[in-house]
Parts: C-alpha cells; structure tokens; sequence
C-alpha cells in the first residue's frame, strides 16, 4: 500500500469529522442508516448537513436499492459501516462493489466504516483498486484493544487524502500514539489471535444460548443481544449485574432502550464478548437458570 493513500488521525471519530468537513455543503444530505454509530449525525449536523437515514427491513436485512432511492443532487456522501454496529450485519464484497459502482456513476463517494472488520468474514480493501469513490475506515480502538491511543485512518484515492491532510490539526497524533500504533502492527499475531478467539466465544456463546431459552442475534461485531425467550429479561439483568458484568440493557427506570428491529421488546440486552467468555462459569451459570425457570 503506497502511504499516500492513507491518511491518519486521531481516532476514526476524527478521521469522521474530517471526511464530512471534505465534503460537506451547506443544507445538503449524507445517507447512512439507522441504527448506525451516533456520530455520523453528530458531525453532519455540526456541518449544517442532514443525515437522512436508510432503516432495516424485519428479517434484519439494509436494503441498499432503498439507500439507492435516496440520492438526488443534494447528496453528498454515503456512510455505511461494514459490519454494522451495533446489529452486526455485514454486506460482502460482491454487494459493496456493486453498490460502489452505482454511486461512483452518481459522482458519490462512500465511507465505508470497517471499525469491527477483524470480527467479520473479510475486507473491501482489495474493491480500492477498481472504485476510486471509496474510502475504507479502520480503527485500533477494537479489535486492537487500543482505544484510548487514539489512532484511526481511511484509505483511499490520493487526490483526496491529500485534500484531507490539509484540512488537518497541525499535531494531530503524538508519538506515544505512534509508537503504540507500531508496536501493535509489528505484533499482529496478538490481534489475530484475539480476533479469532472472539469470534469462536461468540459463535459459541451464541449456540450456548439458543439451547438454554434464549433469542439471540448473533452478529459479525463482537457484540450480541440475548433476550429471555418467555419473560422480559429483568432476571437475567440482575444477575449480570449482580456478577458485576459491563453490559446495555433495557430499563424502563432509566428509559434506556435496547431494541432491535422488526421486535417489540425494549430491555434486550448487548453483551461485549471476548475469547473465552463462553466458557465463563459465572455467565455460564446465569444462562442455564433460565432452561431451569
Ligand atoms: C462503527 C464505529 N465507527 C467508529 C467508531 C469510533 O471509534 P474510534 O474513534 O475510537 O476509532 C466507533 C466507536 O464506537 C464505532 O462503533
């Protein structure tokens, strides 16, 4: 990869702000879909743009025919994330190439959000060479374990990761930042084998829970949401509670909502795995009393 078709920031949060700040025109449009990660709107509207979103279908599918539909000549930008958070679904290679192609005769670049990549099937990076509108985002912030070094960047044409530098903060990444950044790349086997690891606790965990009364959406992040099949999981939230996991959940004390489309409950729970959480006795315990119940 030729380093001028990469651009570095601080954080793909940043690389975000800037990408929009590159594109952006007053009152116009940028299409991303819902749910998606909550700042592509904060950062549009901070650009005077509107985010107008695409929504998922019952079977948990995105239509990109319907995004499609959306464009007219106020649109600016597409940003989709590849595999989508916090769903998790994940388009392949064939249908973001094709999707490329369509905006590419629109004159529209995409963003193309691969934040969770190491936790899905495969990257579009190998689309770079024939789709000169499209623009991959990583981050070290997941499946590196690096969130708080703060190190994102996109890759894409020349011409316009060039136009984002411009735009950049004069020292915008340090070289504590860098180094770390080096560091991990250097020792990539550490991410691979986390990322592996976690996809197997996830499938795992998964099946683990389908067997003991629970629906499940698996997906292609490393996170899940589990519902009690019969009840409205207010009993398996206190014991994780109780067991002092880091979960999201529903609670109509908080008025919080964990939804997920085409369902009406509104207390799932999204549970973060990691390798080896399948075999976790005290979440092991808590899924088996719900067969018991
Ligand atoms: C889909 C997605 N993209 C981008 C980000 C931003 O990550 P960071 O700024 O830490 O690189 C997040 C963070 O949660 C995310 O979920």
């Amino acid at each position: 990869m030729n380093p001028k078709n990469i651009y570095f920031d601080s954080g793909s949060d940043c690389c975000i702000k800037n990408f929009i700040h590159l594109f952006y025109k007053n009152k116009h449009n940028i299409i991303s879909t819902k749910p998606s990660f909550p700042m592509y709107k904060v950062y549009s509207e901070f650009y005077n743009m509107n985010i107008q979103y695409i929504g998922y279908k019952k079977n948990l599918d995105m239509d990109l025919n319907k995004l499609v539909k959306k464009i007219n000549n106020k649109t600016r930008l597409v940003i989709l994330a590849n595999p989508n958070s916090p769903l998790g679904d994940f388009k392949d290679k064939k249908e973001i190439n094709s999707f490329c192609k369509i905006l590419n005769k629109k004159k529209i670049p995409l963003l193309l959000d691969e934040a969770y990549i190491d936790f899905a099937p495969h990257s579009c990076l190998s689309l770079l060479k024939n789709n000169p509108n499209l623009f991959i985002l990583r981050t070290f912030s997941k499946s590196w374990g690096a969130a708080g070094i703060r190190l994102g960047y996109i890759v894409g044409n020349q011409e316009v990761i060039k136009k984002l530098y411009n735009i950049q903060l004069t020292y915008p990444i340090s070289n504590i930042t860098l180094k770390f950044g080096n560091y991990l790349l250097k020792n990539s086997h550490i991410n691979k084998s986390y990322s592996s690891n976690t996809i197997l606790a996830r499938n795992n965990l998964c099946e683990i829970l389908k067997k003991n009364n629970y629906d499940v959406l698996n997906s292609h992040t490393n996170s899940i949401h589990m519902h009690e099949k019969n009840n409205n999981n207010s009993r398996t939230t206190r014991l994780l509670l109780d067991a002092k996991f880091a979960f999201k959940y529903g609670s109509k004390l908080t008025g919080t909502m964990v939804k997920i489309p085409g369902d009406n409950r509104t207390n799932w729970i999204r549970l973060s795995v990691g390798p080896n959480l399948d075999k976790n006795k005290s979440l092991l315990k808590i899924i088996k009393k719900n067969k018991d119940k």
